[in-house]
């Protein structure tokens, strides 16, 4: 492994800082509010932080906005606050990843003021603009159609997230250039790299064709209009070679609808696109095709047979990223685990064993180290996210009940993770001395930091643990998966493969005991456990085990 493959033994920890630690009780994360943190994080013992946007924005998407990305929002703090973080976090040996948000841009960004004031307005052609008759039959991702029209001009442009969205149009080569002039900024203070966000979407087909509409839809699908579109491959490649290939960091691409065949094209370091990419298929195993609030419950051999198609697809050519959460996705220990009082601890280190031994990087969301919990708020007043508000007034509008709509909000609202970071159990969980932005969940007396610090079989440990023994084991970084069992519908069972060795992880999903052939472990010697004196052939309720067997 080449020392620049540093990414491929790290694990990252993501920090959303609306919800991470406020530092000056306005109810609102910030930057000193992280640094506060970083000895907590490094007691963890991950590699990496991606924060997510800290840059100056409306916050109509809670900073996926960018109205300018050379500074950074008010409340979170200044430019020499980001610096000392960086400082900080540098001298602890910690990496900082920043989002990097260039499919769009605020409306309130200067490039889009421009654009929209008149049509032969130099950035103009900085993003979409059409008469009617030029518009396609799209739906925005956060509800509505995706073309807006302009009173200024009566033209239209196109938002595949909020209006507030505006994309631009990666065909410009000024944009492109000002794209990567803005990430030497970034890179020219020191940061270890991007996270890129909906990267996939950057190359339109500008000919906007209408997509076929689905029954029972509105809005026709794009395909491969704008997901994985026409130059996409080019555009990644010129900004690594522009950019990135030029720094000592990594990147990951947040993608949308990537297959594992254009996952390989992505992250084939030959090919100089990107290190890694976020694929979005096992986290809609347990929704009706690809919308997330149709719910149907987990089929586990689906997330199983998922899991090992992206396992072996880049077992040679490119790298896989491990992620259960985000800022965009419910909890983990609420949506494939056992939240409740008996079970919550156990099954969160049953997942978190599950994904740690596979290969790749793994991805820790703020909060799933202590095991945090989704929140079921019956006013709807008390959620903020704009995704879940919006689906909530268009489903209604098609007839949706009141109770299925909070069911789909409680199951897969974006809330479920924003909720603030609860470090112990005094007012507010201790993330401020102010009133939050978004209520604590309720919670938080029993589940919170302090406790999971007091505690010697806490989740924190376990993950602790487990991030520790990534640096020992070698297995881990390099092992070959493969799958055990695939038809078995509670226990997920893989080994990890080299030429002398090999790990065997037996997860068992659900709440029952399960049995497995004594001989798939015989050899071998326990190495990781969440229960106490785990029997050979027999898996309790959530019960996780790992064997290392010499051969
Ligand atoms: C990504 C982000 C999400 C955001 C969207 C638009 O999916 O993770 O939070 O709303 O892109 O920027
Ligand atoms: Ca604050």
């Amino acid at each position: 492994m080449e020392s620049k493959d540093w990414w491929k033994k790290s694990v990252v920890y993501q920090i959303y800082p609306k919800s991470f630690n406020d530092s000056n009780g306005d109810g609102i994360g910030d930057i000193q509010g992280i640094i506060e943190k970083l000895d907590y994080l490094k007691k963890l013992g991950v590699d990496v932080i991606w924060l997510s946007p800290v840059y100056d924005s409306p916050q109509d998407d809670n900073g996926y906005d960018i109205r300018d990305y050379y500074a950074i929002f008010e409340q979170y703090g200044t430019m020499s606050d980001f610096d000392e973080l960086l400082t900080e976090m540098h001298k602890r040996g910690l990496k900082l990843v920043m989002d990097l948000v260039v499919n769009h841009t605020s409306d309130e960004h200067a490039w889009f003021v421009e654009s929209r004031s008149s049509k032969d307005n130099p950035y103009r052609d900085y993003y979409f603009w059409r008469d009617a008759a030029e518009t396609n039959n799209w739906g925005s991702i956060f509800g509505g159609p995706a073309w807006e029209k302009d009173e200024e001009t009566g033209q239209y442009y196109l938002h595949l997230f909020s209006k507030k969205q505006p994309d631009l149009n990666w065909d410009n080569s000024a944009v492109r250039e000002d794209v990567y002039k803005m990430m030497r900024f970034w890179l020219d203070k020191g940061i270890d790299g991007f996270r890129m966000d909906v990267i996939n979407f950057i190359s339109k087909n500008a000919a906007f064709p209408d997509g076929p509409v689905a029954e029972g839809d509105q809005y026709g699908d794009a395909g491969s209009d704008f997901c994985n579109g026409p130059h996409i491959h080019d555009y990644l490649h010129e900004m690594n070679q522009a950019v990135t290939s030029r720094y000592d960091v990594m990147t990951v691409g947040e993608m949308p609808g990537a297959s594992t065949e254009d996952a390989v094209k992505y992250t084939d370091p030959d090919r100089q696109e990107v290190d890694m990419i976020f694929t979005f298929e096992h986290m809609n195993l347990d929704c009706h095709g690809d919308n997330k609030w149709d719910l149907k419950p987990l089929y586990l051999p689906d997330l199983k047979a998922n899991f090992a198609e992206w396992q072996s697809a880049l077992d040679e050519k490119g790298w896989n990223s491990l992620y259960w959460n985000n800022h965009d996705q419910p909890r983990i220990v609420s949506r494939f685990g056992n939240d409740s009082e008996a079970y919550r601890v156990l099954s969160a280190k049953m997942l978190a064993t599950c994904l740690h031994f596979m290969k790749g990087t793994p991805y820790i969301y703020q909060g799933e180290e202590i095991g945090m919990t989704n929140i079921r708020f019956e006013d709807l007043n008390d959620y903020r996210d704009i995704e879940l508000l919006n689906m909530y007034r268009d489903n209604k509008a098609l007839g949706w009940s009141h109770e299925r709509l909070m069911e789909a909000i409680y199951t897969k609202g974006r809330d479920n993770a924003r909720t603030p970071y609860q470090w112990d159990d005094s007012a507010n969980a201790g993330f401020t001395s102010g009133e939050p932005w978004l209520r604590v969940n309720p919670n938080y007396q029993t589940l919170n930091c302090k406790q999971a610090l007091a505690d010697p079989d806490s989740v924190f440990y376990y993950y602790q643990k487990l991030i520790a023994l990534r640096k020992e084991k070698e297995i881990m970084t390099t092992g070959r998966f493969a799958l055990l069992l695939p038809d078995d519908e509670t226990i997920f069972a893989y080994e990890r493969v080299t030429a002398n060795e090999k790990l065997v992880v037996l997860c068992n999903f659900s709440d029952k005991e399960q049995q497995y052939q004594p001989e798939m472990v015989t050899a071998g010697t326990l190495l990781m456990h969440n229960l106490p004196a785990p029997e050979i052939g027999i898996l309790r309720p959530y019960e996780a085990v790992v064997y290392e067997i010499q051969q």
